[in-house]
């Protein structure tokens, strides 16, 4: 393929990779942002493959093969409440690939570059691999704390800003050894195991409750390092994709970061998360009282005798999976002439847009699943709201117990309302690992059990007062005829 044709076709895939962005910023137009990102990959990836540069096809083959068999096994293999581990581990592949496109770079320089143009290249090495080994031992690190094999605990050593700085110092050190060396390979290998601890510190001194965050800074990281990987290949359409995977990555951790009422540059220089540990140990007080546990009947007369109801999905209904039937539940509730709209917390369940995906995946219509914002101010004038396996983002102790771990982090404002529902299998913890006084509230009520279970059961319970109805006004019809 000619080089112009090449670049056409990295033209055509830059502006499909923008246009699935922008689709992919509403649920209505997401699955048509999905295809347009799909159409352009496949088009980067042909055009790639047949540009000039590549020579070795068997290579090629042989690294492509494999690599999309796993893939494909991986991603249909994936449960939707683990979809954040394959993403940290993903990424932490694109960090690897960094730094080995570096280190090959510089084992094998473009020998037609000289002078100034020569500096910059190495430069570009340096930084690539640099991002490129924090994000491959960040992202390792943030897997495992995500599938629970390392503890969500933040490791605080003594000191560990000074111990970043020196590692960033010692860093920014080799590089100027490295561009002004004779020997760059040894200071580059020294600053990669650097990079390599950095990452690992930077994301075990994060707590369990802020990885979303983490996840959606080593999300822009990851861009950053292809984009350095274009810069050393020269392939454009590398460095505008990881540009652009970069700057929205980095947009959505401050996008979270406020909804998390987090500090944005304490992300980006780690050690974030201090007093947010898996345990409610830490300063704030347990709730007192007692829960009032309810009924799969009197829950579903409650629902039957509202007018406006506002439904909280969180991780348990992710786990559960009773999407289906809290959209079937929906149905029959607006039919009946009731007001039900969703409540969605911008960091409910384990990823970002989690329960907007479940949603729309039960056919829940989009028009009535509303964002925090939108909702919180309306609870007061709620008859009933169902929290569905939430617990972390209905917790009002992040708004009036200074010492808890979530304290500042805005939340669904679900007590405001007449009654509450929650769906939950016990009164215990979710992801932060604190205890929730909404469950001991005078206007709350627990419904215990699986919440599939629960709310298929409530379904069962409407489908039949509504059949009932029916079969009332069918006779009252009969009879006045
Ligand atoms: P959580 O606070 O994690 O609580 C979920 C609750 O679901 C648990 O307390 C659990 O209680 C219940 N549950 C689990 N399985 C269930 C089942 N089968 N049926 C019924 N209930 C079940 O959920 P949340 O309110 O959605 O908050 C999300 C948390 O995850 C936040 O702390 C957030 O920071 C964090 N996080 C979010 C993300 C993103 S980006 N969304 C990523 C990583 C972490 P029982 O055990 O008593 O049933």
């Amino acid at each position: 393929m000619s080089n112009n044709l090449v670049t056409v076709a990295y033209i055509a895939a830059s502006a499909l990779f923008i246009l699935s962005l922008g689709g992919l910023s509403n649920q209505e137009t997401a699955r048509k942002g999905n295809l347009f990102g799909i159409a352009g990959m496949a088009i980067a990836f042909i055009a790639t493959a047949l540009s000039s540069q590549v020579t070795e096809y068997t290579t090629l083959v042989a690294a492509i093969i494999p690599g999309a068999i796993i893939g494909a096994i991986m991603a249909a293999r994936v449960a939707m409440t683990s979809m954040p581990e394959l993403v940290a581990i993903l990424h932490s592949f694109v960090g690897l690939a960094a730094v080995l496109v570096g280190l090959s770079n510089y084992l094998q320089p473009e020998s037609t570059l000289v002078g100034v143009e020569a500096t910059i290249h190495e430069i570009e090495i340096f930084i690539g691999v640099f991002i490129g080994a924090i994000t491959f031992t960040g992202s390792i690190i943030a897997f495992g704390k995500l599938s629970g094999n390392i503890g969500s605990k933040p490791l605080l050593l003594p000191a560990r800003h000074l111990l970043n700085l020196s590692m960033l110092g010692g860093s920014i050190f080799l590089g100027w050894q490295f561009m002004t060396g004779a020997n760059g390979l040894q200071p580059l290998l020294i600053m990669t195991a650097i990079a390599c601890v950095l990452g690992v510190h930077l994301v075990m001194a994060i707590g369990g409750a802020d990885m979303p965050v983490v996840i959606s800074m080593l999300n822009s990281y990851s861009g950053w390092a292809a984009a350095a990987a274009g810069f050393m290949l020269s392939n454009d359409l590398l460095i505008i994709t990881g540009a652009l995977v970069g700057s929205s990555g980095a947009i959505l951790s401050y996008i979270m970061c406020n909804a998390m009422n987090r500090s944005f540059i304490s992300v980006i220089l780690g050690g974030f998360g201090e007093g947010s540990s898996s345990s409610a140990s830490k300063g704030s007080q347990a709730p007192q009282g007692e829960a009032t546990p309810t009924t799969v009947e009197e829950t579903a007369e409650l629902l039957s005798n509202a007018k406006t109801i506002v439904i909280v999905p969180g991780y348990g209904m992710a786990v559960a999976q009773a999407q289906h039937a809290v959209s079937d539940i929906t149905k029959i509730l607006r039919k009946r002439g009731k007001e039900v709209r969703f409540g969605i917390h911008p960091v409910a369940g384990r990823m970002p847009g989690h329960m907007n995906v479940l949603l729309a995946e039960a056919n829940v219509p989009y028009d009535i699943v509303l964002e925090m914002d939108e909702i919180n101010e309306d609870f007061p004038d709620t008859d009933v709201v169902l929290v569905i396996g939430a617990n972390d983002t209905v917790n009002p102790s992040a708004l009036d117990d200074p010492d808890s771990p979530i304290a500042g982090m805005p939340v669904m404002e679900v007590w405001k309302a007449e009654n509450v529902v929650v769906m939950k299998r016990s009164l215990g913890i979710g992801y932060a690992g604190v205890d929730n006084p909404l469950f001991y509230m005078e206007n709350n009520q627990m419904l215990f059990g699986d919440a599939k279970q629960n709310v298929s059961a409530i379904l069962s319970k409407l489908s039949e007062s509504s059949n009932a109805k029916s079969a009332t006004t069918t006779e009252k019809v009969l009879v006045k005829a």
